[in-house]
C-alpha cells in the first residue's frame, strides 16, 4: 500500500489531536484512501517538552529538515498566528507540497495570497478546522451548497465565548473563572483576547463569507464586538426576560453589498441557537435552492478540531492516489461591494 508521507508543523492542542487520529486511523486508511497516511516529522518551538504519547524521535525545531524532505508531500500547519506559518504554508507551497492548515488568523488576513500560491503550484489547500472546529461548513458552503446563491451566513462560531456565556448563565459563573476552565479545556487561542474580544469570530466570519459570497472579505472588513464588556446583570436581565446572550457572526450578501459583523445579541430561548451552548457552534446558511440549512457541533477541541484537519489530510491523500491535486477551497476574487464598518455598525 502507498505511503504518503506528512510533516505537523505544532504539538499542541490540535496538532495532539491530529496526531492520535491519526494513529487510531491507521488499519483504515488503505480502504478509505488508497493509501497511509505516515508522520514524517512534527516541527515545535521546544522539541525537549515532554508529550504525552508522541514518538519523540519525530520532533524537531527546524523548518528546513521538513521543507528540503522531498519525501514529505503534505504539511499540515497547527502552530496558529501569522508568522513563521505564512512564511512555511507559503515556502511548503512553492516547493510542491499540499497544506492542510486550521488557521483563521493567516486565512481571515492573507487567504489571497496563500490560495494563489496553492493555484500556482497545482497543490491542495485545505482549511476546513478554520471555521467552527469540528463542523464541517468549509466544504459544504465550498462544493455541497456551490448550487446555490447564497445571502446569509450566520451562527455561533466560537466556542471559547459560547462556552463562557453558557457556564454564567446555567452556572452562575464568574467570567474570568469560565475563561481559564475554556483555556484549560483547550478551547482559547494562545491569547484568548481573540476569543473574548471577537476577533477570532470576525476571522471566521470573513473566511466563509469570502466562500458563500465568492467575494474578498478581510478580517477588517467585518465589524466587531465582544463579549468583553456583559456583566452578571446583564445576564440576569436576560433570563428574566425569557431570553439568553449569545455572540453571533452573521455575514450577508445584500442588494447594497455585502456586510459582516461579530456582536453579541439578545435571542428568544426556544430559539434554535438558546439552546446550542458549552463549546457547541451551530452555523445557519441561507440560499436561494436548499432554503434554510444548520449545521451544529463542537466548535472547539483537542479531537473535534483535528476531526476536521484528519478528513483534510484524508482529502489530500485520496487527491494524491488519483493524480487529481490542486483544489483549494476558495478563490477570493473582490468581485462585490463590502460594507464599511461603521455602516454596519449603525444599521
Ligand atoms: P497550541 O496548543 O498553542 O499549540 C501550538 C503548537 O505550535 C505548539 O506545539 C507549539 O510548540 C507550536 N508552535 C508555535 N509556534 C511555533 C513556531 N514558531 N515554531 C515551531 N512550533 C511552533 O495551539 P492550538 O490550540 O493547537 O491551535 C493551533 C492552531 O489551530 C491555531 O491556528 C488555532 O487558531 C487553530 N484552531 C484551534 C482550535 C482549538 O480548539 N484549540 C480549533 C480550531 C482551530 P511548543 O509546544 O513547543 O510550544
Ligand atoms: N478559540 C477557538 C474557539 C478555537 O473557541 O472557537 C476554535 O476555532
Amino acid at each position: 500500500v502507498r505511503v504518503i508521507k506528512a510533516a505537523l508543523l505544532g504539538a499542541g492542542t490540535v496538532g495532539s489531536g491530529v496526531y492520535d487520529i491519526l494513529q487510531w486511523q491507521k488499519d483504515e486508511m488503505p480502504k478509505k484512501l488508497g493509501a497511509v497516511v505516515e508522520l514524517k516529522k512534527i516541527l515545535v518551538r521546544n522539541t525537549k517538552k515532554p508529550r504525552e504519547g508522541m514518538d519523540s524521535s519525530l520532533f524537531t525545531d527546524n523548518w528546513k529538515e521538513i521543507l528540503d524532505d522531498p519525501e514529505i508531500e503534505i504539511v499540515i500547519e497547527v502552530m496558529g498566528g501569522i508568522e513563521p506559518a505564512k512564511t512555511y504554508i507559503t515556502e511548503a507551497l512553492h516547493a510542491g507540497k499540499h497544506v492542510v492548515t486550521a488557521n483563521k488568523d493567516l486565512l481571515a488576513e492573507h487567504g489571497k495570497e496563500v490560495l494563489d500560491a496553492a493555484e500556482e503550484h497545482g497543490c491542495d489547500l485545505m482549511f476546513e478546522a478554520a471555521v467552527a472546529g469540528g463542523i464541517p461548513i468549509i466544504r459544504p458552503l465550498k462544493q455541497c451548497l456551490a448550487a446555490n446563491h447564497l445571502t446569509e451566513v450566520m451562527g455561533i462560531v466560537n466556542g471559547t465565548t459560547n462556552y463562557i456565556l453558557t457556564k454564567m448563565t446555567k452556572d452562575h459563573m464568574e467570567f474570568a473563572d469560565a475563561l481559564a476552565l475554556a483555556t484549560e479545556l483547550g478551547y482559547a487561542e494562545a491569547d484568548p483576547t481573540a476569543d473574548v474580544e471577537g476577533y477570532d469570530a470576525a476571522r471566521k466570519v470573513a473566511i466563509m463569507a469570502s466562500i458563500a459570497f465568492n467575494s474578498r472579505v478581510t478580517f477588517s472588513d467585518v465589524y466587531t464586538q465582544g463579549i468583553t464588556k456583559i456583566t452578571a446583570a446583564d445576564i440576569a436581565y436576560a433570563t428574566e426576560m425569557g431570553m439568553v446572550i449569545k455572540l453571533l457572526g452573521v455575514a450577508r450578501n445584500t442588494d447594497t453589498g455585502i456586510e459582516a459583523g461579530v456582536y453579541p445579541m439578545l435571542i428568544p430561548a426556544d430559539h434554535p441557537l438558546a439552546g446550542v451552548n458549552d463549546s457547541f457552534n451551530a452555523v445557519f446558511v441561507h440560499g436561494d435552492a436548499v432554503d434554510d440549512a444548520m449545521f451544529q457541533g463542537r466548535g472547539a477541541g483537542k479531537l473535534p478540531t483535528g476531526s476536521a484537519v484528519a478528513g483534510d489530510i484524508f482529502e489530500v491523500a485520496r487527491d494524491i492516489v488519483a493524480g487529481s491535486t490542486g483544489r483549494i477551497n476558495c478563490t477570493c476574487y473582490k468581485n462585490l461591494r463590502i460594507k464599511p464598518v461603521d455602516e454596519v455598525q449603525n444599521r
